[in-house]
């Protein structure tokens, strides 16, 4: 099939090489003209596992193009994506700008029968939208095209990208038109081969299940921090209490780690939109609007802990910080609850060190632009060299089971403090280090 995909982000660039890899004839079009340039040398803009090599073998077997040219793009297109970004407005909406602008160029262009897939996440009721935008573009022109607007939400997770929309849980499509459906149906066949995963309905159920989806994990991470945090003020043990509940499969063990809270690119703005969406039809979404608060709370759970051992004032102080993303597996800094805390050390005078596997060119780029008492290192240990305390962040693999009399050659005094619960198992205050975690008040805790 031709194909076009709208918005070569995350989400674009991946879905595009996916479909190309099965055979397809895929455009990928973006307005960012550095972002094409690069593509059209080979050089991938994102972190993803996996996916370098088949963007590469796709471009050179002709089935995968790069093109700022919109035009060009979707003259041939049978089936348009739409995966441009839908960031959060000021008022906490998702802004539909983007996604509306490129309806009414489609509109424009178009020449022949066209399925257009939203496959950003919209706000419900946006495919309406996207249609009626189409529609007095066609009419302007004072042409008659026959088209359909399908709603297909994408459920792909950074960092495991290419191996969720390979084998993805589930394929939602949302639509009135059999036309449409049928194709859209052709089109994912190949990454159902094993068992049926495509789950038709209409266009509105299939825009909220993507906005469901995301509160319900976000959910369940702000409810076990919740739980993370009253354990430490009873004396409970956050991670025994996970795996105590993780065990009943009606809650099952996802997405009920006690951390620093969740961050990224979608959680922290669909949480937000789904709230705003709630408003806007006059319903007050107390569980969402709650998820939100706990989430930002939990955020500065660590700098909390940091400031009650080395007091208001962290002129002098040094922290050698691991991981900045905000998970494992990408270099995607938006929301990463290292920018917050990193903000809180910086404020009070600390000085940071910190090493990321992926996610430091982002970081100084855009997230921690500004802050000069960073320091970038290249390896997780030069990050502690006479450090007062270590951070966890982010539980990047290479960070799990670290070489502890190393850190603590290295630190000028063996202070831990563990955002993602690793260390736990390692009995660090057996091994003469004062040791911080979230969900547990440890022994250095109740000293200090
Ligand atoms: N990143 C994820 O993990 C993920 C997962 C599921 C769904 N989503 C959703 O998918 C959508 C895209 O997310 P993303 O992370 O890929 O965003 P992104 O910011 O990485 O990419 C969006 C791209 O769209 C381009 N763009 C904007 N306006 C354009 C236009 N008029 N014409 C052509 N290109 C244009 C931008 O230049 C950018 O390259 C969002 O709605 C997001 O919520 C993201």
């Amino acid at each position: 099939m031709n194909i076009t995909v709208v918005g070569t982000g995350y989400v674009g660039l991946v879905s595009g090489t996916c479909f190309s890899e099965m055979g397809n004839n895929v455009t990928c079009i973006d307005i960012d003209t550095d972002k094409i340039k690069k593509l059209n040398q080979g050089i991938i803009p994102i972190y993803e596992p996996g996916l370098k090599p088949m963007v590469l073998k796709n471009v050179e077997s002709g089935n995968l193009h790069f093109t700022n040219n919109l035009t060009e793009a979707i003259q041939n297109a049978e089936i348009i994506f739409i995966a441009v970004g839908t960031p959060m407005g000021n008022d906490g909406s998702a802004d539909l700008q983007d996604v509306i602008a490129v309806a009414n160029s489609i509109g424009n262009i178009i020449q022949q029968k066209t399925i257009i897939v939203d496959k950003s996440t919209v706000p419900v009721g946006t495919a309406d939208k996207v249609k009626a935008t189409i529609q007095q573009a066609l009419d302007a022109r004072n042409v008659a095209i026959e088209f359909d607007v399908v709603s297909n939400p994408e459920f792909l997770k950074e960092g495991a990208a290419i191996i969720d929309f390979m084998k993805p849980d589930r394929v939602i499509i949302g639509s009135e038109s059999d036309y449409a459906i049928e194709r859209m149906k052709q089109l994912y066949a190949p990454f159902c081969m094993s068992h049926e995963r495509f789950i038709t309905m209409d266009v509105r159920s299939a825009e909220m299940t993507k906005y469901a989806a995301n509160a319900m994990l976000a959910t369940k991470i702000s409810f076990m921090n919740e739980i993370a945090n009253i354990c430490e003020q009873v004396g409970a043990d956050a991670n025994q209490v996970r795996i105590g509940i993780g065990s009943d499969n009606r809650i099952g063990y996802g997405f009920i780690y006690p951390g620093c809270g969740y961050g990224g690119s979608c959680f922290p703005k669909d949480v937000k939109a789904l709230r705003k969406i709630a408003e806007e039809h006059n319903y007050k979404a107390s569980l969402i609007t709650a998820v939100e608060e706990v989430n930002d709370a939990q955020k500065l759970v660590i700098a909390q802990k940091i400031i009650k051992k080395f007091g208001e004032n962290l002129t002098g102080k040094v922290f050698g910080i691991w991981g900045l993303s905000f998970k494992p597996g990408t270099n995607d800094m938006r929301e990463a609850p290292a920018i917050y805390i990193i903000n809180e050390l910086v404020k009070r005078g600390a000085k940071i060190q910190v090493f990321d596997p992926k996610a430091m060119v982002e970081a100084k780029a855009y997230y921690l632009k500004g802050l000069n008492s960073i320091k970038y290192v290249n390896s997780k240990y030069e990050a502690l060299t006479n450090a007062d305390a270590m951070l966890l962040l982010t539980e990047w693999k290479e960070f799990r089971s670290p070489d502890f009399e190393e850190i603590k050659n290295l630190l000028k005094t063996p202070v831990i403090f563990d955002g993602r619960n690793q260390y736990n198992v390692f009995d660090l205050e057996a091994k003469g280090f004062e040791y911080y975690q979230i969900g547990k008040r440890t022994r250095s805790e109740a000293i200090n």
